[in-house]
């Protein structure tokens, strides 16, 4: 549109119109401009628009950019200065007719409204544009800033749920904690109190055993004194003498004797066993001989070792000592390891044999080794690492572990024992007593098929 299109279309219309330049240069107004400004209509035209309006420059030229890069009408507010210095608001309405090319600038029309309510305020869009970028801007930061929190507050969650679950094992822990001590502590109660009960009664029958011997031979050499000298024995007492078999008597009684003292020696034995096994006075750290303490849990579950109503075969314990120093530990408590991982073997050696399978310990070096069925083994190996570690590792060939048991084997309360046999406690103590009380390993390799190793180290000296 030229400013004579212009001229020619808005010279009908009553209201006020403007054809500027998107620099604010007046191409042309209609009469009703002039009229307000108190001009002729030559006046005002070739002039720039802020020269007849009290917003600043900078403003309008905005104000013109944003109606020159829009495509539909922009609202706006021009306050104009009349002649006589009176300045009038209007709402002005500004359409874009020919946009900004290199070749030429944009041309904008605005039309002028009268306002009714005076606003000192210059409205223009591309502000509103900027309030509303702003406002966009501040929520997305906002949103980001939600986000963020929301991440946070998972971080947080997660925390709190993992240390939630962290107090939940310490508690799972100390639970079975106590319940192990109790056990251990019962059952080593218990075979103190047996050992001490049937200590008194074997000292007794041993340190009477010997006068019992002595009193004897007397007797029976009154008996043969009396054969020297009456050689011609009454009917009766021939009988009796035949009777008795006085001569297999005096043979015997001498082997009987003896029978009895190794009798009442293991008896020592055992009980000497059990109190050491128990060793309640322990719970101090003490220099103990590790073998002793395997060989009294062996002894404590000798009956478990035999053959039993043809359902188990007896199980053969290979014993493979090492030369070890004499251990600074917890005698106690490592003695409670060896019974927990002894049992388990055995466990394991019962249920193979009501599966009727074995495999053989160690298979790598008794590959050839014919398999039998009645062969239940348990392999006791003990050795010194270094000067500072000892290893003991007990192998047995029962059915072994999948890697699924496997990776619970050390949980509490994790059992494939039925109800009432086991309780799931036996190696997550023992764990705890070699690693955290010790500062030592246990670990459990094991074939599925071909039997469980499970291999202690501890330290020679925990000082
Ligand atoms: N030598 C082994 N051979 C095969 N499986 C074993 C062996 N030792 C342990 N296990 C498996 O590990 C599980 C956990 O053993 P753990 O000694 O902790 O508990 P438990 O023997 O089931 O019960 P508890 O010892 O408390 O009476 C056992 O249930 C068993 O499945
Ligand atoms: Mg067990």
């Amino acid at each position: 549109m030229t400013p004579e299109q212009f001229l020619e279309f808005a010279r009908v219309l009553p209201e006020p119109l403007l054809l500027v330049s998107g620099e604010g240069l007046l191409l042309a107004t209609n009469q009703p401009v002039a009229d307000i400004l108190g001009l002729r209509r030559q006046e005002v035209r070739g002039r720039m628009l802020f020269e007849f309006v009290t917003e600043s420059t900078n403003d309008v030229v905005k104000y013109l950019q944003a109606c020159s890069s829009s495509r539909a009408m922009v609202i706006g507010s021009l306050t104009l200065r009349k002649n006589d210095g009176q300045t009038l608001i209007y709402r002005s309405q500004g359409a874009v007719i020919q946009p900004w090319s290199p070749e030429s600038s944009a041309l904008i029309l605005l039309r002028l409204e009268k306002r009714t309510l005076a606003s000192s305020n210059f409205v223009l869009l591309n502000q509103k544009i900027d309030q509303l970028a702003k406002e966009v801007h501040r929520r997305k930061e906002a949103e980001e800033a939600l986000k963020k929190a929301n991440q946070e507050l998972e971080i947080r969650v997660e925390e709190r749920t993992t240390a939630l679950q962290e107090t939940l094992n310490e508690l799972q822990l100390t639970q079975t904690q106590l319940v192990q001590a109790e056990k251990m502590s019962s059952l080593g109660q218990m075979i103190a109190g047996i050992a001490h009960e049937i200590n008194n009664p074997v000292s007794f029958i041993y340190g009477n055993l010997h006068h019992a011997y002595e009193y004897t031979q007397d007797l029976l050499k009154l008996v043969q004194i009396y054969q020297q000298l009456c050689p011609i024995t009454p009917p009766e007492i021939q009988d009796e003498i035949e009777e008795i078999d006085l001569d297999f008597l005096i043979q015997d009684i001498t082997k009987l004797f003896q029978s009895m003292k190794v009798g009442t020696e293991r008896i020592q034995e055992i009980v000497k066993s059990l109190r050491n096994f128990s060793r309640l006075d322990e719970a101090e750290l003490k220099q103990v001989n590790i073998h002793e303490g395997i060989d009294n849990t062996l002894m404590i579950l000798e009956h478990r070792l035999q053959a039993r109503h043809d359902k188990y075969p007896e199980i053969k314990v290979i014993k493979k000592y090492g030369q070890l120093p004499n251990v600074t530990c917890y005698a106690g408590q490592l003695n409670q390891v060896f019974m927990n991982i002894i049992v388990n073997a055995i466990d394991a050696l019962e249920a193979s044999a009501n599966n009727s399978q074995w495999s053989v310990v160690n298979p790598q070096t008794t590959e050839n080794q014919k398999l039998t069925k009645n062969n239940p083994q348990i392999q006791i190996k003990t050795e010194l690492i270094d000067e500072k570690w000892i290893a003991v590792s007990i192998a047995d060939n029962g059915l072994g572990i999948n890697e699924q048991v496997r990776s619970k084997l050390f949980d509490p309360f994790f059992t494939t024992k039925a109800v009432g046999k086991g309780t799931g406690l036996g190696l997550s103590i023992s764990y705890q007593i070699i690693v955290e009380k010790h500062k030592g390993e246990l670990r459990c390799f094991s074939t599925p098929g071909k039997g469980a190793e499970f291999v202690i180290k501890i330290p020679v000296s925990l000082v």
